[in-house]
C-alpha cells in the first residue's frame, strides 16, 4: 500500500502556444524517498527526479532541483515514503500466451485469440512493474501488432522488443507437434539448411522482429523433444546468427542441454534461454564471450504444482522433474562464476504479471537482491542493447520508474507488489 503519493498539478495555467512550442509543456517532479542506483549498486536517499518529455533531465539533492528551471506545468510525485527504482524488465515472456492452456488445450485458441490474451496480459505486465519485454516468439507475428498498439498508445502495456516467430527445426521444440501427419500443421518459424533459416530471419525482420529467438535444443513443453538433443547443426546455427547480426538484430537461443548450448554459444549468439543443464565448460565459453544467460528458474515450480491441470502433457512433467532442480544448481554456479546472468522468466508459461516472483529464487540461488534487481534493468538493457535508453535512472534515459513501499534490499518479495508505475514519463499506477 503506498499511502504517502500526493499529486498536485501545480502553477501556471497560462502556458501559451508559444511556450508549449518550447520542449517544457509538462515537467513532473517526482520525490523518492530511497532511489536504487543500479549502476553504481548503492541506494540513495531523498533524491528528485525531473521529467520532461517522458525523459530523465535531472536527478539529485533538492537544492539541485532549486536550481532547476521548471517552465510550464509542473506535476509533483511524492514517493518520500517509498523505494524507487528503473523499471523492471523480462528478457523472455510469451504475452500472448495463455498459462491455463498448455498442451492439447493450446489447439483450441485461434490466433486472433491469442492477440486478444496479449492485450490483457500486456496490461498486467506493466501493472507489475515491468516496463520493458522480449516477448520470444509468437504464432501470427501478433506480439508485433501488440508493440504497436502499444507504442500508438492504443493500449497500456510494456516496450516490446518482439522476436516474431520462434525459428526451429522440422519437429523441434519450435515446431507444432501435437497432430498426426494428416493434419500437418506446421509453425510459422520452422526452416531447415543454413539457407532456410536465413530466409526465415529475413522473414521475421520483414513484419517487424527486434529480436531473433531459435531453438537449439529439445524443450520441457514440447511433445516428443528431448531436452538433451541439439536441434540445428552448427552450419544452421552459424548462418542464422550471421544473417541477424548483419540484419543487426540480437539472436537468443532456446537451449536446455549441454551440447546445443555449446554449439549456440560458438555460433555467436547473445543469450542464452533456459542454459538449464549447462556444462562447466559451456559455462568458461559463456564468460569469454560476454554471452548473458537468461535462466528461468521460477517457472518450474508453477508447472509442477499447476502443470497438470492447464493441460501439461505427462512427458513434459516427467522432463521439468528433471530439468527444474538441476537449473537452479546451474544457476548457482553460473553466479559464482560471474557470468552475465539476464532476468528472463518465460512468462505465459506460468501467469502473466507474476514475473516478480523470480526475484526470490534467485536471490535464494545465489544472488544478492542488488544482483537480481541490476539482472531486471540494467543487465537486460545490456543485452537488449538499449542501455542508452533504459535500465537505469539517468539523465537522457526514458522516464520508466517504479517503486514500491518497502525496501526490497531488505525483502526482495517487496517486488511482488510493486506500488507505482511510470512509463515513458507516463504514469500507469499509484494507490491512489
Ligand atoms: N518453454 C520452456 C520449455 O518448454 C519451459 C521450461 C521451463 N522449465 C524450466 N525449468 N525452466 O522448455
Amino acid at each position: 500500500m503506498m499511502k504517502t503519493l500526493s499529486k498536485t498539478l501545480a502553477l501556471s495555467v497560462l502556458v501559451s502556444c508559444a511556450q508549449a512550442s518550447f520542449a517544457h509543456a509538462q515537467t513532473t517532479v517526482i520525490q523518492a524517498g530511497a532511489l536504487i542506483d543500479v549502476e553504481n549498486g548503492t541506494v540513495l536517499k531523498n533524491r528528485y527526479i525531473i521529467i520532461q518529455d517522458g525523459k530523465i533531465v535531472a536527478v539529485g539533492s533538492k537544492a539541485d532541483m532549486e536550481a532547476f528551471d521548471k517552465t510550464g506545468d509542473v506535476e509533483y510525485i511524492d514517493l518520500s515514503n517509498m523505494t524507487v527504482l528503473p523499471g523492471l524488465s523480462d528478457s523472455h515472456v510469451h504475452l500472448t500466451a495463455d498459462a491455463h492452456a498448455h498442451g492439447y488445450k493450446r489447439l483450441r485458441i485461434s490466433t486472433p485469440r491469442s492477440a486478444i490474451n496479449g492485450v490483457a496480459n500486456a496490461r498486467k505486465t506493466l501493472m507489475a512493474g515491468f516496463t520493458t519485454v522480449r516477448n520470444l516468439g509468437a504464432a501470427g507475428f501478433t506480439d508485433i501488432d501488440l508493440m504497436n498498439a502499444i507504442d500508438e498508445g492504443v493500449i497500456p502495456g510494456p516496450r516490446i522488443i518482439p522476436a516474431g516467430h520462434s525459428i526451429g527445426i522440422t519437429g523441434g521444440h519450435c515446431d507444432s507437434n501435437l497432430l498426426p501427419y494428416e493434419d500437418h500443421e506446421k509453425a510459422g518459424g520452422v526452416a531447415d539448411g543454413p539457407w532456410g533459416v536465413r530466409a526465415k530471419v529475413r522473414e521475421n525482420v520483414k513484419y517487424g522482429a527486434k529480436v531473433i529467438k531459435f531453438c537449439g535444443t529439445g524443450g520441457v513443453l514440447s511433445k516428443g523433444t528431448k531436452i538433451g538433443a541439439q536441434q540445428f547443426s552448427y552450419e544452421e546455427m552459424k548462418a542464422l546468427v550471421d544473417e541477424a547480426h548483419l540484419l543487426g538484430l540480437k539472436v537468443a537461443v532456446h537451449a536446455h542441454g549441454e551440447d546445443g548450448i555449446d554449439t549456440a554459444i560458438r555460433a555467436g549468439v547473445d543469450s542464452v534461454e533456459h542454459a538449464s543443464l549447462i556444462s562447466d565448460a559451456g559455462i568458461k565459453a559463456a564468460k569469454k564471450n560476454g554471452t548473458y544467460l537468461s535462466m528461468d528458474i521460477y517457472v518450474s515450480d508453477y508447472i509442477l504444482s499447476e502443470g497438470e491441470a492447464a493441460g501439461v502433457l505427462e512427458e513434459s512433467l516427467a522432463k521439468e522433474r528433471i530439468v527444474g532442480k538441476r537449473q537452479r544448481e546451474r544457476f548457482q554456479v553460473a553466479v559464482n562464476a560471474g557470468i552475465k546472468l539476464a532476468f528472463g522468466t518465460d512468462s505465459g508459461v506460468y501467469p502473466q504479471g507474476d514475473n516478480g516472483k523470480q526475484f526470490a529464487y534467485m536471490v535464494k540461488w545465489g544472488m544478492t537482491p542488488m544482483q537480481a534487481i541490476q539482472a531486471a534493468t540494467i543487465g537486460n538493457a545490456d543485452l537488449f542493447g538499449i542501455k542508452s535508453e533504459i535500465g537505469s535512472i539517468r539523465v537522457g534515459k526514458s522516464a520508466d520508474i517504479i517503486a514500491v513501499d518497502g525496501d526490497p534490499i531488505k525483502d526482495i518479495r517487496e517486488l511482488e507488489d510493486v506500488d507505482f508505475v511510470m512509463k515513458s514519463g507516463v504514469v500507469y499506477k499509484t494507490d491512489n
